[in-house]
Parts: C-alpha cells; sequence; structure tokens
C-alpha cells in the first residue's frame, strides 16, 4: 500500500484542549522537562508559543501546548497552526507517559524521529501538513496503543511498515 494512498476514514473529533491540570512533575526536574526543553531547541518558533517552556520554571504542566495527567505526568503535546519549523528532537522519545502529540498545520521538516517509537502510551499522532521527509519508522509498529495516525500533506517516501498493520484499533490517515 502506497503512503499516498490516502485511506478515507472518519476523522474523529479530536479536540484537544490545552487547559492543563496542575500538579507536581511525579520526578522534579525529571526526563520530561529535558525532553521538552530539547524539542523546544530544535524547533523554530517564530511566534514564540513555547516560550514559556522554561527550566528555571520547572513545572511542565504550566507550560503552553503542554497536557498533565491529574498526577503531574505529561500526557499531550499540542501546537497544531502554530508556524512552527525545524525538527523534532530524538528526546520525543523520553516524553514516556504521553498519549497524545498535534503538531499538524506547520512546517516541520526532517524525518520523523523513530524515538516515536518508544512511546507506548501513544494513542493520537497528527503530524500532517507539515514538511517531512523520509519514511514512516518502522518503530511504529511497537506502538501497541496507536489509535490515529494522521501523516498526509507531507513528503514522506516508501511504504507503510506491514507492521502497522497489526495494529488492530488505528485509524491511518
Ligand atoms: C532520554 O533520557 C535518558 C535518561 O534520562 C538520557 O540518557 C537520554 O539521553 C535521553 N534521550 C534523548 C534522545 O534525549
Ligand atoms: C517551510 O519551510 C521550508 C524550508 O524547510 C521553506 O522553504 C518554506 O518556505 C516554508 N513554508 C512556509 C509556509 O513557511
Ligand atoms: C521531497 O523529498 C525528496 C527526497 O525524498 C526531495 O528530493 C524533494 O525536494 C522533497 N520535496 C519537497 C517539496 O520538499
Ligand atoms: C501480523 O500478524 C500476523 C498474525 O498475527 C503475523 O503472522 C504477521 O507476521 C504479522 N505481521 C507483521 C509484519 O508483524
Amino acid at each position: 500500500m502506497n503512503i499516498r494512498t490516502e485511506i478515507s476514514v472518519l476523522v474523529c473529533c479530536l479536540v484537544f484542549s490545552c487547559l492543563s491540570t496542575s500538579g507536581s512533575p511525579s520526578n522534579g526536574v525529571g526526563s520530561e522537562v529535558i525532553a521538552l526543553m530539547g524539542i523546544k531547541s530544535f524547533l523554530v518558533d517564530p511566534n514564540g508559543v513555547l516560550e514559556n517552556w522554561d527550566e528555571a520554571s520547572p513545572d511542565p504542566c504550566s507550560w503552553s501546548m503542554v497536557t498533565c495527567s491529574a498526577d503531574g505526568q505529561v500526557i499531550g503535546l499540542g501546537a497544531p497552526s502554530q508556524g512552527l519549523s525545524g525538527v523534532i528532537a530524538p528526546s520525543i522519545g523520553n516524553l514516556t507517559n504521553i498519549q497524545t502529540v498535534l503538531l499538524q498545520d506547520n512546517n516541520i521538516s526532517g524525518n520523523i524521529p523513530s524515538e516515536i517509537g518508544k512511546l507506548s502510551k501513544l494513542q493520537n499522532l497528527d503530524l500532517s501538513n507539515n514538511n517531512f521527509c523520509g519514511q514512516i519508522p518502522t518503530t511504529f509498529s511497537h506502538l501497541k496503543n496507536l489509535e490515529f495516525l494522521r501523516l498526509t500533506g507531507n513528503n514522506l517516501s516508501g511504504e507503510i511498515p506491514a507492521s502497522l498493520a497489526n495494529l488492530t484499533d488505528l485509524h491511518l490517515m
């Protein structure tokens, strides 16, 4: 199946709430802060939407575009249509609790990092309408909880990894 073959599935309404609950990070200035600061450093952010991501204010639950669970784990990153470019840092693979990553309608380029395959709790990933190139990482087959994967409107090449077809609940768009 070619990546350019769009599989039309009724798109579930993914209303992403940027309301983050308060709560202290479970592991102090932990790996999530380091991972997010890594992501910020690889992105170009002309509108300053990530401006309050700051190690001096190390509760990522208070940062824009970040959503936390009630117990202070980072479970969502949502910055669609924010004029972002640059690339996605491999440190995204250290956001071990993340369930939702919505970065659609930006101008992010480079390869989709294979480290995303480490995000075992990931349910929704939308990278559509950016400038990604290369192939869908084969590590995506490890994303057993992935339900929505949206990659259209990029410059991806190659086949959809066959192993992705085995993710039973996946809606690929
Ligand atoms: C992920 O976290 C580990 C341990 O904190 C660190 O050694 C590693 O460099 C991080 N990986 C990336 C890609 O930042
Ligand atoms: C997107 O980024 C590319 C370079 O990566 C640049 O050539 C292009 O003009 C950018 N498009 C927009 C809409 O910003
Ligand atoms: C798409 O990617 C190919 C390489 O895979 C590159 O040669 C081409 O310039 C890219 N096109 C755009 C519009 O970025
Ligand atoms: C998909 O699952 C089938 C049956 O469970 C298995 O035989 C096959 O090897 C799997 N394919 C991939 C690419 O993981």
